[in-house]
């Protein structure tokens, strides 16, 4: 979920749809609105549905307002519904607050309330919390508001980023945060407060970003005052400059974010390297990777945890620690690494990808790590978020902001990464030879470039293959070695946003069971480039065409050999097959994204999908 918040001259409701617009990349189930009039009263408006349908319904609403908060959902506590939709007021009608997380214990609190004659009008954990506050100010009428507030999210289990209003209290917002993101935006006579900072980049650059714990109360008249949710003890606020700029969110003539994202690979995967590797002088350099050197080659196993498109990536950087480094590495999905009592030491090294540097079980999972003992290192593309600097060390993947639900660039930018990690380890740690270093730093500093010709040369074939298979209900993805993981994520991309059904597979492992569905109605995509295992990928071509399956094959520019037997083929340039998943990967979001354009699906914002999953 997305909240947002605005005190200060300007329209209230404009800072607020305008932000949640930007914050729609974090769930977009349903939206909702809430302003306080000059007399002091509050207007809601919310409903299921996008932004868009909430302004369908916003017409009545007295839009001079100066102060209001606003909210997109992603749907964990009841469906996505009107009454299930943010912001959530008290049963006095006092109290309004919009919330991203999940309250735990609601169930307890709830029948504790309902005992107290407390009526609920939806099934979220969300209207407890508002209660709850309302409860406290029942029982204590000389309660100050916000710390109301702060008692009743010390009665509270779970994880929440909230932003508070009061009809008897005007001008104030309270928030609050732990385990949500929440950042405060510093204005002149102005504040901002929302789930990331994209909602203000264009009207200040100053921001606080609330840590774990903490709560703030803004208002124009005292300005921000920080304090810890348990002991209320005041913190100074610790203002950042924002590096963020509206051109970097905003589509820049693309029709959709995906595709703009798709087209700036050249670019990210540059800034990912940029300063980092300088091929001419054989050098790698990467602070949080130099200054922890020891403790990552020597350590006894590096374990990978990440969730979604990470963990893809993950598994290309298992291959390529395994090979460069000679480092035993384990990739683990964060989810079932939490919860099964891992094993786990001191002597083990995390490396933790995140996108967001948000994700709610990729975060658990690093707090568990670090409770045993092992050092956590963070790959991560958003700056300043929560994994990002709870972990001990890491490397950030600067691909700029991604708003796409579909993650393309942060996925080639953490090849990248994972690329620089593990040739500087094996460099390091003697397993990888002068030579080969150097031919590997410059076969990587060349990628860029590939990509460009990529972009460059694929499109129409790609579009060529995305209509004829637009109505395909099935697609299989196949690849070996580095290119089995690529064809996960291929999957996983047709599967985001065109809902078309597809899966993965290690190109061999066809044979053990996926062969039955080939019919002569199946597309099948294979990369195969000439690197690695070739000739074992010519033979599962053969075994597919002699099954009538469609092949859709990614081959090398040249290769005369897949290219006979393949339907459709799509050419990529050459490079070591350690790299190679970067320049698959990219005709493969393509195809994903033209497939979801023909179906006429919402691209940027598939259904059911977050880009940042702050819960469990
Ligand atoms: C969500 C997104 C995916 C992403 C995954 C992990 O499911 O829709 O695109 O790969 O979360 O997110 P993270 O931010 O931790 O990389």
């Amino acid at each position: 979920c997305g909240i947002v918040g605005y005190t200060g001259f300007r329209d209230a409701y404009d800072v607020v749809i305008n932000g949640l617009r930007r914050l729609e990349y974090r769930g977009y189930d349903s939206a909702g609105v809430i302003l306080e009039t000059e007399k002091g009263e509050f207007e809601v408006k919310k409903t299921k549905g996008k932004v868009d349908d909430l302004v369908a319904i916003s017409k009545s609403l007295q839009s001079t307002s100066k102060i209001g908060m606003g909210h997109t959902r992603w749907a964990t506590h009841g469906v996505p519904s009107d009454n299930n939709s943010h912001p959530h007021v008290s049963n006095n009608g006092k109290i309004a607050i919009v919330h991203n997380g999940i309250i735990e214990n609601y169930d307890t609190i709830k029948t504790m309330l309902i005992n107290k004659n407390f009526e609920f009008k939806s099934e979220t954990d969300t209207e407890v919390l508002v209660n709850l506050i309302q409860y406290f100010m029942d029982k204590e009428p000389t309660l100050d508001f916000p710390e109301a507030v702060r008692y009743a999210l010390n009665e509270v289990y779970g994880a929440y980023a909230v932003s508070v209003m009061h009809e008897d209290f005007p001008g104030q917002l309270v928030v609050a945060r732990l385990g949500s993101p929440l950042a405060v935006g510093i204005g002149t006579d102005e504040y901002f407060v929302a789930s990331d900072a994209s909602p203000f980049v264009e009207f200040t650059k100053e921001a606080v970003y609330l840590e774990e714990g903490h709560m703030a109360i803004i208002s124009l008249d005292s300005g921000i005052d920080i304090r810890t949710i348990t002991e209320n003890t005041k913190i100074e606020p610790a203002i950042q400059e924002l590096k963020l700029n509206l051109e970097q969110i905003e589509k820049g003539g693309y029709e959709h974010f995906m595709l703009k994202e798709i087209f700036e690979q050249p670019k990210s995967i540059l800034d990912t390297m940029r300063g980092r590797l300088l091929a001419d002088e054989g050098i790698i350099k990467m602070a949080g990777i130099w200054d922890h050197l020891e403790r990552l080659t020597n350590a006894e196993r590096i374990i990978i945890i990440a969730c979604g498109t990470s963990w893809h990536a993950g598994l290309i950087g298992e291959y390529l620690i395994e090979e460069f480094a000679r480092v035993p590495v384990e990739v683990e999905y964060a989810s079932e690494f939490r919860y099964r009592n891992p094993i786990i030491s001191s002597k083990d090294v995390v490396i933790a990808i995140s996108q967001s540097g948000e994700t709610a079980d990729t975060m658990a999972a690093i707090k568990l790590a670090k409770e045993k003992g092992a050092f956590v290192f963070g790959i991560c593309n958003v700056v300043d978020s929560s994994i990002s600097r709870y972990t001990d060390a890491g490397a950030y993947t600067h691909a700029g902001p991604e708003i796409g639900v579909a993650s393309t660039k942060a996925f080639t930018a953490q090849l990248t990464i994972l690329s620089l990690i593990a040739i500087k380890l094996g460099n390091h740690n003697g397993n990888l030879g002068k030579a080969d270093f150097m031919r590997l730093i410059t076969e990587l500093e060349a990628i860029p470039k590939k990509v460009e010709d990529v972009l460059k040369t694929v499109d129409e074939a790609v579009k060529t293959i995305a209509k004829k298979f637009a109505d395909a209900t099935n697609f299989l993805y196949l690849g070996r070695g580095y290119n089995f993981p690529a064809a996960l994520e291929g999957a996983l991309k047709l599967k985001e946003i065109s809902y078309i059904h597809a899966e993965g597979y290690p190109a061999a492992e066809m044979k053990h069971g996926p062969i039955a569905l080939i019919d002569e109605n199946m597309p099948i995509v294979i990369i195969a480039p000439k690197v690695g295992h070739y000739d074992k990928i010519v033979s599962n071509v053969q075994e597919i065409k002699a099954r009538k399956g469609q092949v859709i094959a990614i081959i090398n520019k040249g290769d005369t050999q897949v290219a006979a037997m393949a339907d459709y083929i799509i050419e990529i340039p050459e490079t070591s097959e350690c790299f190679s998943p970067i320049l698959a990967s990219v005709p493969l979001q393509l195809l994903s994204y033209y497939i979801a354009v023909e179906r006429g699906a919402n691209v940027d914002q598939p259904r059911n999908l977050a880009k940042s999953v702050t819960v469990e």
